[in-house]
Parts: structure tokens; C-alpha cells; sequence
């Protein structure tokens, strides 16, 4: 085997030093408070018959789609999933992309362009900073969920614009589990004729719909983008917005023209998510709503509301500063049997390093009340 180039070699040495190497492990048989599985979808037996059911009745017995779905890759299934999703949003259209990754980087490189503005949020996901790092747009980040200071940045800006103006942040943040002022953004985007772009990747399922839908603001949102790897349990994602959005992607959007279209069985899964989400799951979506009221009520009566970032998503953060104390934590709390992962640094600043505690609609009251009181002995 070749040797690594030195860079490389030093890098990694780096992150070593620095208690921040990342590395795969195999989820033990822990209780999960980490999956963003949240309504229990991943492992559902009725959402895995019926995939199986649509993939029989429509003559789907493939492990591929065999290309982009531009090419060969347009399997039958795409046209009733797109609908589907559509109507569920109440958007005039979805685009299905391979994964939240995929939608996120093809959007942003081929939706703002050259003399535009990307306005975005500085705790925004990587797959928006990677998609907007591929975009000709000038890119100026705002503090987080701070609307006036977005503002201020467009005040200073003002005169230079000659483009279009993109505004962009999530419903629920992947790494805080907290929520903007949706429909502050919303009217400021309508008054200046700016263009809102939402990721709803955390809210989606957890909030039905999404938040967006929940507040009535389908209308004001230029583009949604929700994923389904998270509370649908299964994979890939979709663009929300107008048809003319959709029609412009299809040509123009570089992840989604040259990849090879999502299989049969995964759009399949994505069909019964929704359909679960419509039906049986509705009592999962109550259970979670249930366990995240009862979480916030036993972290306010052990007293540790503030080391937790305020939320009302599934997320919810524990901050325990330094990549080594987090860590520590996380693997005490493993001994203890539940399944909490630390957020390192440079994931999140250094400071804010975190254990990130998901909530699923099966986790029971008794596994909550426990993690809290392991974790209140660390704390
Ligand atoms: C806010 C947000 N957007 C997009 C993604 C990417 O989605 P996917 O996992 O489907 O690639 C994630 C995943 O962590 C996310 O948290």
C-alpha cells in the first residue's frame, strides 16, 4: 500500500491530539436516545410488509434502479411517491433526491447564482454550506435565530444588490434541537421579496407535516427541503416548492442529474412511511409529543435546565464543555445502557461540545427518568 501524503498523515495526527478523531462503531444493544429514528418507523413491521405489498403489485422485485433518473432510472414508483409527498406538504411539488445531503448541495449550487445573496444561518448543516460553497452566490451568514441581525446585514447591503436574495435556516437545528421565529422570517422574506428556503430535515414527522405546514406558511417558502431518513425511518429526500422549481432542478441540479436514481425498495419504504404517518403513526407522533413534555418536566425538577439548550424539538442538548468531558460522559452514561452520543468539537464550537439526547416515541417513562438521574450524577 502506498504511503499517506504528509498533510493527510498530519491531519489525522491532529485530530487524534485533539480527542476529536472520528470513528465508526456498531450501535450496541443500548437504549437508543441517540437514533433520529424518532417514531420507531426504521424497524416497523407494517411499514416493511407494505413496502414489500407496493414493490409486488407494481412488478418491482429489483435491488436497483439502474441509473439516473434521467436515463433508465424513472421507475414507476417515483411519479405516486412525488404526489404523494406533494399533497401531504401541501406543496405544488416534490423532487425526490438520493439522500438530505444530495438535496441540500444540489439545490444550493444551482438555485442562487452569480450577483445573488445566500443570507444563511451560522449554525446551518454542513450539506447547506456544501452545496452553497459550490454556488457562484456571495454567501454572508447571520447569528443564529437572530432576525436582527440578518436584517442588519441586508441594511448594510442594500444598495449593492442587484440580484435575488436567498434566506436560508432550518425548522428544528440537527445539532441544538431549537426553532427560529418562522413567521417573523416568513413576512420580512414576503415584504422585500426575498426567497425563504427551509430545511425541515428534524421537524418532518416529529411536527406531522413540518413546522411550516403546522404554522400555515406553505405559501410564504420559496423551497422545503424535508428528508426521510430521519422520523419516516427510511431514506432519501425531496425539494418542495412550485413546478417551475422542480422543472428547473431536474435540468439544472448536478447531484440529482448525475447519480443513479434511488431503488425500488427505497422509494417504496418512503410510500409506506407516508402512508404510517397518515395512519398508524399518528399515535407515534402523540407518544413522542408526550415523552418531549415529559423529559423537559424531569430535567426542570432535577434542576439542570441550564446546561440543556432550550428546545421543544426531539433533540435535546446537554452542553458539557471539551471534547474529552463529553466523551467521558457519553461512555459513562453506555455503561449505564443508554445509547447518548457526544458532539464534538469541531462538529460545534469549542465550548459548545454537547451530548446530544434524541427522543423517540418508544422510549419509555421509566428509561427517561433513569438517563436523567445518570446523568444528573455526572453533571
Ligand atoms: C438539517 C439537516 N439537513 C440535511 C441533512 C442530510 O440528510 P440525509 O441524512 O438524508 O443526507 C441532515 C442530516 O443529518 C440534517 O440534519
Amino acid at each position: 500500500m502506498s504511503k499517506l501524503p504528509i498533510k493527510i498523515g498530519k491531519s489525522l495526527e491532529k485530530r487524534k491530539s485533539t480527542g476529536s478523531l472520528r470513528e465508526l462503531k456498531f450501535s450496541e444493544d443500548l437504549v437508543d436516545f441517540s437514533s433520529n429514528d424518532y417514531l420507531g418507523f426504521a424497524g416497523d413491521k407494517g411499514i416493511f410488509d407494505r413496502s414489500s405489498q407496493i414493490l409486488k403489485e407494481n412488478l418491482l422485485l429489483k435491488t436497483g434502479s439502474g441509473g439516473s433518473r434521467l436515463l433508465t432510472g424513472n421507475h414507476r414508483l417515483f411519479a405516486p411517491a412525488e404526489e404523494l409527498i406533494a399533497a401531504y406538504h401541501k406543496a405544488e411539488a416534490a423532487l425526490i433526491f438520493n439522500s438530505g445531503y444530495d438535496a441540500n448541495v444540489g439545490f444550493f449550487s444551482a438555485v442562487p447564482g452569480r450577483g445573488d445573496y445566500i443570507l444563511y444561518d451560522e449554525l446551518i448543516h454542513a450539506s447547506i454550506r456544501d452545496g452553497i460553497g459550490l454556488s457562484a452566490a456571495k454567501a454572508i451568514k447571520f447569528r443564529h435565530n437572530d432576525v436582527g441581525d440578518l436584517q442588519e446585514k441586508i441594511r448594510r447591503l442594500k444598495n449593492g444588490i442587484s440580484g435575488e436574495m436567498y434566506i436560508v435556516t432550518e425548522s428544528v437545528f440537527s445539532m441544538d434541537g431549537d426553532t427560529p421565529d418562522l413567521h417573523l422570517l416568513a413576512a420580512f422574506a414576503e415584504e422585500h421579496n426575498f426567497h425563504l428556503v427551509i430545511d425541515e430535515a428534524h421537524a418532518v414527522g416529529v411536527n406531522k407535516a413540518g413546522l411550516i405546514a403546522e404554522e400555515n406558511l406553505e405559501e410564504k417558502i420559496f423551497a422545503r427541503i424535508v428528508t426521510f431518513g430521519k422520523a419516516l425511518g427510511a431514506h432519501g429526500a425531496a425539494v418542495l416548492g412550485s413546478t417551475e422549481l422542480r422543472d428547473y432542478l431536474i435540468n439544472f441540479s448536478r447531484s440529482f442529474i448525475y447519480s443513479t436514481a434511488l431503488a425500488p425498495h427505497a422509494v417504496a419504504a418512503i410510500i409506506a412511511a407516508y402512508e404510517n404517518l397518515q395512519g398508524e403513526g399518528i399515535s407515534e407522533i402523540e407518544k413522542l409529543r408526550e415523552n418531549i413534555r415529559f423529559f423537559k418536566a424531569e430535567v426542570s425538577k432535577r434542576g439542570c435546565q441550564k446546561q440543556f439548550l432550550e428546545s421543544n424539538s426531539a433533540i435535546h442538548c446537554c452542553i458539557i464543555p471539551g471534547n474529552t468531558g463529553v466523551k467521558a460522559a457519553s461512555q459513562s452514561l453506555a455503561a449505564a445502557g443508554f445509547d447518548v452520543r457526544p458532539i464534538l468539537s469541531p462538529t460545534v464550537p469549542i465550548g459548545r461540545e454537547r451530548l446530544r439526547i434524541c427522543l423517540h416515541s418508544f422510549n419509555s417513562k421509566t428509561e427517561i427518568e433513569e438517563l436523567l438521574t445518570a446523568l444528573k450524577g455526572l453533571l
